[in-house]
């Protein structure tokens, strides 16, 4: 069983999520699908989908315009919540203590985080991607968590490019993703694997050792795209 989410981005409506999710329900597959979707789509049901947003407030409640608390968002029925995407970190200067002040937000409203992290091309350059990775799992995710979350590894470079980084490359960021948070007392955490990810590479990436799954951006929006990636694993 693997983890087929979906990250739609500033992108659709709520009678394109009714449309996917109705496409979805006839799909044959034990994967866990999941679709983060803009706020304003919350609440539709998601049948056989579990739905899920893409940021979240650090606050419970109050004077913050504009923002959205956990309690709310699991209120709409909503089960997973995005943190940490990198374009959150670009556009929002979002750091891994925000990160992690919004994962502990999520998980005491029964939210799961999909916690995301991963390394800019300029890091990569300068030969800091296991550094970024490793701070980034640490830093953002609270100690002593005993309620699921998962985690992400989204190469920042990668992410809309088309690009995708060698087999070997994933295998690395994803084996001392799996033995970091062993070390912080998470092992089994599913992390997946997210930038570029569509039909025709799909399976391939999800055969990679302690892949368990893809986060997905574009090739999620459109069913015709995004089913042969569910249905690409068993
Ligand atoms: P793309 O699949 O469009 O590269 O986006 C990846 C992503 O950011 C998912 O969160």
């Amino acid at each position: 069983m693997k983890v087929i989410a979906g990250n739609w981005k500033m992108n659709g409506t709520r009678n394109g999520l009714k449309d996917m999710v109705a496409a979805l329900q006839n799909v044959e597959t034990e994967n866990k699908v999941i679709l983060c979707v803009p706020f304003t789509m919350l609440g539709v049901d998601g049948g056989k989908v579990s739905l899920g947003s893409q940021d979240v407030s650090t606050h419970d409640h109050g004077a913050y315009t504009g923002e959205v608390s956990a309690q709310m968002i699991s209120d709409t029925g909503a089960k997973y919540v995005i943190v940490g995407h990198s374009e959150r970190r670009q556009y929002h200067n979002e750091t891994n203590d925000i990160v992690r002040q919004k994962v502990e937000a999520a998980l005491s409203a029964g939210l799961t985080p999909i916690v995301c992290v991963g390394e800019t091309m300029d890091e990569k350059q300068a030969g800091k991607t296991m550094e970024i990775i490793e701070s980034g799992v640490r830093e953002s995710i609270p100690n002593n968590i005993d309620k699921d979350i998962i985690v992400a590894y989204e190469p920042r470079w990668a992410i809309g490019a088309g690009l995708t980084p060698t087999t070997e490359e994933i295998a690395e960021a994803h084996k001392l993703i799996a033995d970091t948070l062993t070390s912080m007392g998470l092992a089994g955490t599913p992390v997946l694997y997210g930038a570029s990810v569509k039909g025709s590479n799909a399976a391939e990436i999800m055969s990679i050792p302690n892949v368990d799954g893809v986060l997905v951006g574009g090739a999620s929006l459109k069913p015709d795209d995004f089913i042969p990636i569910i249905t690409s694993v068993k």
